[in-house]
């Protein structure tokens, strides 16, 4: 048993969509266990330019790598940069995601297809991409006891019904089996899948949730714990599912909502 100081240190990791929210939390808690970043982000350089400021100022590395996860060869281009940059990936946070809301009826194929492209089709392609070099590397003991690991960034949504956000809704549906049935083909290969299903989490894509008080005291009651999650609460778990703390577990979600999923509208009801 070989033991580091930092629980990621010798590793890579890509974080897709790390220019803000939860994948800027992700990214910089990475960063803050050792391992190297590559900060993805399809639209804002500035802001992953912060976030790469931000781990360099703490001692960390990270670069910086503009790529829309939706478009095959921009990801298999991404991947290229990556073994030349870094020689090889060790984790991949399936992150980059986003919400298109529309009434059922009033949603547009371009709306489905937009956020279907982004939220599962872009986890196909970055998973396939990294699984391909996790499988030509093989372990390396010394890096870590798996060839590789994947975290996808779910939702609750993924059990949660959510009226007004079928795409979305069925994105994260899909990114559960896709999760599940790539953990039980790679298993075998020393590589492991599993998912983090963040509740409310404080970040740009929910903040009409969050930005006004009526908002703020409306979602409280969807959270048992009563509080909303910050973008830290997520990076201290996928830390935990990047490391080889986390060896003998595959195929899971592990939801960090505050107990979002205990269905508090039943504690005096039902
Ligand atoms: C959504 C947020 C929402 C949360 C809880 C997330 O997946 O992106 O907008 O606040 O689920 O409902």
């Amino acid at each position: 048993m070989i033991h580091k100081q930092k629980k990621l240190e010798g590793q890579v990791a890509l974080v897709t969509g790390a220019s803000s929210g939860i994948g800027a939390g992700v990214a910089k808690a990475l960063a803050q266990e050792g391992a190297a970043v590559v900060i993805n982000y399809a639209s804002s350089p500035d802001k992953a330019e912060m976030v790469q400021a931000e781990i360099k100022s703490q001692g960390g590395t990270a670069i910086t790598f503009k790529a829309d996860v939706s478009q095959e060869q921009e990801v298999i281009d991404m991947f290229e940069h990556i073994r030349k940059a870094f020689g090889t990936v060790d984790i991949l946070v399936n992150n980059a995601g986003l919400q298109k809301d529309a009434s059922f009826h009033n949603m547009t194929l371009e709306q489905w297809n937009y956020v279907l492209g982004i939220n599962l089709t872009g986890q196909f392609l970055c998973a396939r991409e990294a699984v391909k070099e996790f499988l030509r590397r093989g372990v390396v003991p010394e890096r870590s006891q798996s060839a590789g690991k994947i975290i996808c960034i779910s939702s609750v949504h993924e059990v949660i019904p959510w009226a007004g956000h079928a795409n979305y809704a069925a994105s994260k549906g899909g990114v559960m089996m896709l999760m599940k049935t790539i953990a039980q083909e790679l298993a075998p290969k020393k590589i492991r899948v599993n998912s983090i299903g963040p509740g409310a989490i404080r970040t740009p894509i929910n903040h009409a949730a969050w930005d006004t008080p009526q908002g703020l005291q409306n979602l409280l009651k969807l959270i048992p714990a009563k509080r909303i999650g910050e973008a830290e609460d997520i990076g201290k778990a996928a830390v935990w599912l990047a490391s080889d703390d986390s060896e003998y577990v595959n195929g899971i979600t592990l939801f960090v909502d505050g107990g979002m999923l205990l269905y508090p509208g039943f504690e005096d009801n039902g």
